[in-house]
């Protein structure tokens, strides 16, 4: 019987360990597994939620780590995963994305010479700056089985001397969710409710630190969304970062006196999954939309400097285009005035990812 605990912390790990942890209860005579939850995300809005609309069992576990500086939650999720792994002797951790609770749940796994397999290994932005990717780069370099969404990430790990046989290309887990989840969202009112025409409206999200710490900045992209709202309304349904900086620069009044932005609290996955997929174009930051609206051929405008999801450009509908309001603007009217570009759905992102994740962590367990 393999001992597997499955961690999530934050929003974007619920729609990637859901199929995982279904696959795994499948197969009840070899697995026995846990979820612990570490609590970095708590609200109803960025966490209960997604169990909900997601079938998710509660968590058996959860830390209730809260907020705080990178360091301090990552050291708050490291003293408690390890009374976890005391009290629960595990064969293998799960660990998926790039978020704090990620790292943190790896590195105290290695230490305690439990195996680690990493769902969504070998992503690379190169941008250190960015959070997630030292959380990336840490991560899959303890890892014992990586685990990858795209060939381009294969490519990643071997440059980085990662040994062959530790990678093993699955797919993307969070497409899986996606499929199974389609019909389901059609149920959702959101539509009516915010009176919205399918695709006579945008759909914007916006988290960064990179894209909303700096007053100038998050100024700037307000900038571009009024002249792109005069074209078509734009459903922003705003992260707590981004609500907490909107209130912080005073900004939030300015946003609000634009009715054509159309401003929500953090929306549910179904609610959301309606709302973009009917949507004429995404804005976003955030990395799993940009392959959501490429497995969709819903245009994405990525407001980053780069991805590490080059693949949503190469084969999807996905573009970046920054955080300067001009390059804002000018891509998205130039979306708006064309019809859309065919996208090609990458390389097994079919539904089936979780199936191969939990066969892959077993032939790579002893015995
Ligand atoms: C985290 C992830 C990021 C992911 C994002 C999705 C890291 C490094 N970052 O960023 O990769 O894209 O989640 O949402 O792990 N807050 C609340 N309620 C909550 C959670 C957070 O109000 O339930 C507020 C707190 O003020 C907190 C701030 O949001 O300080 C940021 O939360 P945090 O978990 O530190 O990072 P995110 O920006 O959410």
């Amino acid at each position: 019987m393999l001992r597997i605990i499955n961690v999530v912390g934050a929003r974007p790990n619920f729609m990637k360990i859901a199929p995982v942890t279904e696959e795994m209860r499948r197969r009840p005579a070899r697995i026995e597994s846990l979820l612990v939850h570490t609590g970095q995300h708590y609200d109803e809005s960025m966490s209960d939620s997604f169990f909900e609309d997601l079938q998710i069992p509660r968590p058996d576990l959860n830390l209730e780590i809260g907020s705080g500086s990178h360091p301090e939650q990552t050291a708050r999720i490291m003293i408690a995963f390890e009374r976890v792994l005391l009290n629960h002797p595990a064969d293998w951790v799960v660990v998926v994305g790039d978020v704090n609770s990620t790292l943190a749940a790896t590195i105290v796994a290695a230490k305690m010479n439990v195996r680690i397999a990493h769902v969504e290994a070998g992503l690379r932005s190169r941008d250190r700056t960015m959070p997630e990717e030292i959380n990336r780069v840490v991560t899959d370099s303890l890892a014992d089985l990586l685990l990858t969404p795209s060939r381009d990430a294969g490519e990643n790990l071997v440059r980085e001397g990662v040994t062959g046989e530790k990678i093993k290309f699955v797919g993307n887990v969070m497409i899986d969710t996606l499929f199974r989840n389609m019909d389901r969202a059609k149920d959702s009112r959101i539509l009516d409710s915010l009176k919205l025409e399918p695709r006579r409206f945008c759909a914007m999200t916006l988290h960064r630190p990179s894209n909303v710490d700096d007053k100038e900045t998050l100024s700037g992209i307000l900038d571009a969304l009024e002249i792109i709202a005069e074209h078509l309304p734009i459903v922003f349904p705003v992260h707590p970062r981004t609500r907490d900086r909107l209130v912080h620069f005073g900004l939030d009044e300015r946003v609000r006196r634009q009715a054509s932005i159309v401003l929500t609290e953090p929306l549910g996955y179904l609610d959301f999954l309606r709302l973009y997929s009917n949507s004429r174009l995404v804005l976003t930051d955030s990395g799993g939309i940009q392959e959501e609206t490429t497995v969709l051929g819903i245009p994405c405008l990525t407001l980053r400097e780069n991805t590490e999801r080059p693949i949503t450009i190469t084969e999807g509908t996905n573009q970046l285009v920054g955080n300067n309001p001009v390059s804002i603007t000018r891509a998205a009217l130039a979306v708006l005035e064309q019809d859309s570009r065919p996208a090609r759905i990458p390389e097994l992102w079919d539904g089936h990812a979780a199936v191969r994740i939990v066969d892959a962590i077993e032939e790579a367990s002893p015995g």
